[in-house]
C-alpha cells in the first residue's frame, strides 16, 4: 500500500505535523511526503507546452508526484488554513497538476489513475473558516487524483488556544482516518 502525502505547513513541529504524525504512525505500507515548503517544486507558469508535449517543462521534485499518482492507493492533504484557504505554497504544488488536465483536454490522452482513498487534515488558529480550503481539496481529489472515497475531514480549528497535539477529538479522528486509509477493502 502506498500513501502520497502533501504537507502545506512551513512549521516542522507545528499543529499540522502533530496530527499528520498521529496518522502516519499508524499507516501501513509506504508513505511518500511532498513538503510544499521544502521540496524543489516550481509553480506552474501557464507556458502551455503541456498542451503539446507530455509532462512539464520543469524537471524538479514534482516528478515523484507524476510517477506515484497513477499507482498509489491513498492521498492525504495536511495543511494549516491561510486566509481560509490552503497555503499558497501548497497551491503552487497543485498548480503543477495542470499538465494532467492538458493531457486530457488538449491531447485527448486517456489517463489511468488508480482509484484512491483520500484524507484531509486542516488546522486553524480560529479566525477564518475551512470551507474554501475544503472545496479546493475536494476539487483536487476529484479532478486530478481520482479519489473515490474521502474520509470526513479531520480538523483542529482553535489552535490559538488549544494546540492540535492536545485536541483530543482531532487526535481520535486521526486514528479513524488511519484505519480508513489502511482498509484495502474500501
Ligand atoms: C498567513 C497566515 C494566515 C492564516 N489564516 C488563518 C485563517 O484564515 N483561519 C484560521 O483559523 N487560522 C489562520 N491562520 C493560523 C494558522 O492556521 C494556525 O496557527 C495553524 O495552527 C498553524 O498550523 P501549523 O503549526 O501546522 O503551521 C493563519 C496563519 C498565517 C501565518
Amino acid at each position: 500500500m502506498k500513501t502520497l502525502i502533501f504537507v502545506g505547513s512551513p512549521r516542522k513541529t507545528g499543529d499540522t505535523r502533530a496530527l499528520l504524525q498521529r496518522v502516519t504512525a499508524q499507516l501501513e505500507g509506504e508513505t511518500v511526503l511532498v513538503d510544499a515548503y521544502r521540496d524543489d517544486i516550481h509553480p506552474c507558469i501557464d507556458c502551455r507546452r503541456c498542451r503539446e508535449i507530455k509532462g512539464c517543462v520543469f524537471h524538479d521534485d514534482m516528478q515523484q508526484v507524476y510517477d506515484l499518482l497513477p499507482e498509489c492507493d491513498n492521498v492525504l492533504i495536511a495543511a494549516p488554513l491561510y486566509f481560509s484557504e490552503l497555503p499558497g505554497q501548497l497551491l503552487n504544488v497543485f498548480s503543477r497538476l495542470q499538465c494532467q488536465y492538458s493531457a486530457r483536454r488538449f491531447r485527448g490522452e486517456k489517463q489511468e489513475i488508480k482509484p484512491k482513498r483520500g484524507g484531509i487534515i486542516l488546522v486553524g488558529g480560529g479566525n477564518g473558516g475551512p470551507e474554501n480550503a475544503l472545496h479546493t481539496c475536494r476539487d483536487i481529489f476529484r479532478y486530478y487524483m481520482n479519489v473515490k472515497g474521502c474520509f470526513p475531514p479531520v480538523m483542529s480549528l482553535n489552535t490559538d488556544h488549544v494546540p492540535a497535539c492536545e485536541d483530543e477529538a482531532a487526535l481520535a479522528q486521526c486514528d479513524e482516518l488511519a484505519q480508513f486509509l489502511n482498509d484495502t477493502n474500501r
